[in-house]
């Protein structure tokens, strides 16, 4: 008999059951309803996994309740949030997803893993996958953006980042591929409200990420607080054991959401707790995260006959299993004894300033005042945003320090010693206060240039983090319309989780650059594209709303009967505001200037099974070198059931030197051209293809070619 053959055999049911219970510690907070001291049921088998405990020392110390005190000696499994770093912190998710470059993705996560398993962590619950199309929501900011293509590439990079090559190893880290799924469609993008997806939707769009989280080997998977048309994802079975586990093959283990077995009785699907453990178990959840209801409901529910006892037996196992695999038998002090703290930290900070910088999007440049000229002498660097380090690291910062943050004040001294760098913070991020307004005004008096940093704060967005008015909180706009008045040139600086509707500022301001939360380097990786050590390269991986009205709104439409044409009224438009976005999906410019030329797809028609190239020339026609983003689209023109007209197929990154040219290629597989079906089965149709590329998903930017699928 194997190890856990054998601890299976020799377990309680209590034991069992300790096995499936994950608890919180009270180091940190991420959900209600703490439950304190947690040695006693450690020391008793009857907890399984903590989380929101690090730190080798006190990781270790807990440890040995569980291998030297308790009865069987089975390790515990230590979870954190692990979102975008550890201690040394990059940019939030969706900031992050502005590179489109999933090798510093998978970079990130495996400096992430590095740290967090130096203080004890063996599982984290990332990567967020929610695909996102309506940034009321905050959680917005924890993702990979609207499109579903992107999110399955940021699946696949962060789980090999966490986990690396062999999870027993010292420095892996399991991955919990979340939250599954189609949270980021709850309704009106209020947090925790229900959501109503068509089964093809959640095929197309929700379900691609979780495919590619699993064929990357995720080690979990976390089922979303939602309900997806009436059936709660933690008791959602048809998804869970019928998707996941049978159609996908998935072997891992299903941890539920922060109390969310026990919420079954708030979605009205449970009448007690011992109703919704059993739910939950039967629809495949392993591990009931700190809602007790397994171990409260699980005995009685077998009593009940809710449940049988190889059902149990099932989860035991594949909790077990993963500990076996994370090498926690074998050595359960790996984590945390294999190099001191300090190690290699200088290269990963590095890393958070490249990142950081990547993630910039220059959102508009009117003025061409930037970057900064040379001789620059004194800069008003004015709002709440400019000296606020905390707010840098972004709503989940895991281990990450406040004091370890650069501010962008602090990153605009350090590049610009030469300068005189006035800073008046004006007014607060959310506050009503406006007396500070006339000092920050006067101090732009002498500036050459004002650098307005606004936005809003870490917190408004995140978890619990929904806003329902997408502008600029507090009197933030009378700051900013108040040094607009002076008639300066004005780069404005934007922090946030979420894009913000401001057209008013994209109006008045020389440019606006989205600066998100960029984590620990933030002040650098700014400095660095203002002063144009960097050459801005951050796309966006959403569409940006001109008004919330607007939302949700996503490039990957279908087509509608009566198309979208100005002055047209029995057209798709609004009376009010234009039907576009105010920046399109990809959009983000540099201080170079690219053109598109030489199209060609070849040959122009193909068959099932063979590959068309698809090629551009990029011509770089400025005096700058930078980096250019091209996005590869297709369109099946028609169909048995309609399809986007535009879908991402591919993205390339050429890096070209002031006037130089490079050519952009893809391989377009027969496959990329196939869809699900009337009955939601893959299949290839032959017919024509429209095939773009371009810098946006912005229609007005494509080059078009039309290619043949022959039978
Ligand atoms: C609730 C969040 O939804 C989830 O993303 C997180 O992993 C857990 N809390 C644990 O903190």
């Amino acid at each position: 008999m194997g190890r856990i053959d054998t601890l299976l055999a020799t377990m309680t049911i209590e034991e069992k059951i300790g096995q499936l219970n994950m608890v919180a510690s009270t180091l940190a907070i991420t959900g209600p309803g703490q439950l304190g001291d947690v040695r006693e049921g450690i020391r008793t088998g009857r907890i399984g996994s903590l989380l929101n405990h690090w730190g080798a020392d006190e990781v270790h110390a807990v440890q040995r309740l569980a291998v030297e005190e308790s009865r069987l000696g089975v390790p515990l499994l230590l979870g954190l949030d692990v979102i975008h770093g550890h201690r040394t912190i990059f940019p939030v998710p969706l900031a992050e997803a502005c590179l489109f470059a999933p090798d510093l993705w998978e970079k990130t996560a495996r400096a992430a893993a590095e740290e967090a398993t130096q203080d004890g962590v063996a599982l984290t619950f990332a990567p967020m996958l929610d695909v996102a199309r309506d940034p009321r929501w905050g959680r917005i900011v924890e993702g990979p953006g609207e499109d579903s293509w992107v999110a399955s590439q940021m699946a696949s990079a962060k789980t090999l980042g966490f986990q690396g090559q062999d999870l027993a190893a010292a420095d892996s880290l399991a991955a919990t591929a979340k939250h599954f799924c189609a949270y980021g469609a709850v309704t009106a993008g209020r947090e925790y409200a229900s959501v109503d997806v068509s089964e093809r939707t959640l095929r197309e769009v929700y379900l691609p990420p979780f495919s590619a989280a699993v064929a990357a080997g995720t080690a979990a998977v976390m089922p979303a607080f939602i309900d997806l048309a009436g059936a709660p994802m933690t008791a959602n079975a048809p998804l869970l054991q019928g998707w996941l586990r049978r159609e996908l093959g998935f072997e891992g283990v299903l941890i539920s959401d922060y109390n969310a077995v026990a919420e079954l009785m708030n979605h009205g699907v449970a009448a007690d707790a011992v109703e919704a453990a059993a739910l939950a178990l039967k629809a495949g959840v392993d591990i009931d995260m700190t809602s007790d209801c397994y171990v409260r409901g699980l005995p009685e529910a077998l009593k009940r006959g809710l449940v049988t006892m190889a059902e149990i037996d099932v989860s035991v196992r594949r909790v077990l299993d993963l500990k076996d695999r994370l090498g926690l038998f074998d050595d359960p002090y790996r984590r945390g004894s294999a190099w001191p703290h300090g190690v290699r930290d200088a290269e990963r900070r590095e890393l958070a300033r490249e990142v950081g910088r990547r993630a910039i999007v220059l959102l508009t440049h009117r003025a061409a005042i930037l970057p900064l000229p040379p001789e620059t002498r004194r800069i008003a660097l004015i709002g709440p945003l400019a000296a606020a380090s905390r707010e840098m690291l972004g709503p989940w910062a895991s281990a990450g320090r406040a004091q370890d943050a650069v501010s962008i004040l602090e990153g605009l001294k350090a590049a610009l010693p030469q300068c005189r760098i006035d800073h008046a913070t004006g007014v607060d991020i959310g506050g009503q206060d406006t007396e500070g307004i006339s000092a920050a005004v006067d101090l732009c008096g002498g500036a050459e240039v004002v650098v307005l940093c606004l936005g809003e704060a870490a917190a408004m967005s995140g978890e619990a983090s929904s806003r329902a008015d997408l502008g600029l909180p507090g009197r933030q706009r009378e700051l900013a319309d108040a040094i607009f008045d002076l008639g300066k040139p004005v780069v404005v600086l934007l922090s946030s989780g979420r894009p913000l509707t401001l057209p008013w500022l994209f109006e008045r301001a020389d440019a606006v650059l989205a600066t998100w939360f960029l984590g620990g380097e933030a002040g650098h990786a700014v400095a660095d594209v203002l002063t144009g050590r960097f050459n801005p390269t951050g796309r966006l991986p959403l569409s940006w709303p001109r008004l919330v009205g607007q939302v949700p709104i996503f490039y990957r439409q279908r087509p509608t009967g009566r198309p979208t044409k100005a002055g047209e009224h029995y057209s798709s438009s609004y009376l009010d505001v234009p039907a576009t976005p105010q920046f399109a999906f990809g959009h983000g410019l540099s201080y170079s200037r690219f053109t598109l030329l030489d199209f060609k797809c070849d040959p122009s028609s193909a068959k099932a099974g063979e590959f068309v190239e698809v090629s551009v020339t990029v011509a770089n026609d400025s005096e700058v070198d930078g980096e250019a983003t091209l996005f590869l689209f297709v369109h099946d023109l028609v169909a048995s059931v309609a399809r986007p007209v535009l879908e991402l197929k591919g993205v390339r990154k050429i890096v070209l030197k002031a006037r130089e040219r490079g050519r952009a290629t893809w391989g377009l597989s027969t496959g990329d051209l196939s869809f699900l079906g009337p009955n939601l089965n893959r299949v290839l149709e032959p017919g024509r293809f429209e095939i773009h590329v371009g810098q946006s998903a912005d229609p007005a930017g494509l080059l078009t070619e039309v290619i043949e699928l022959t039978p």
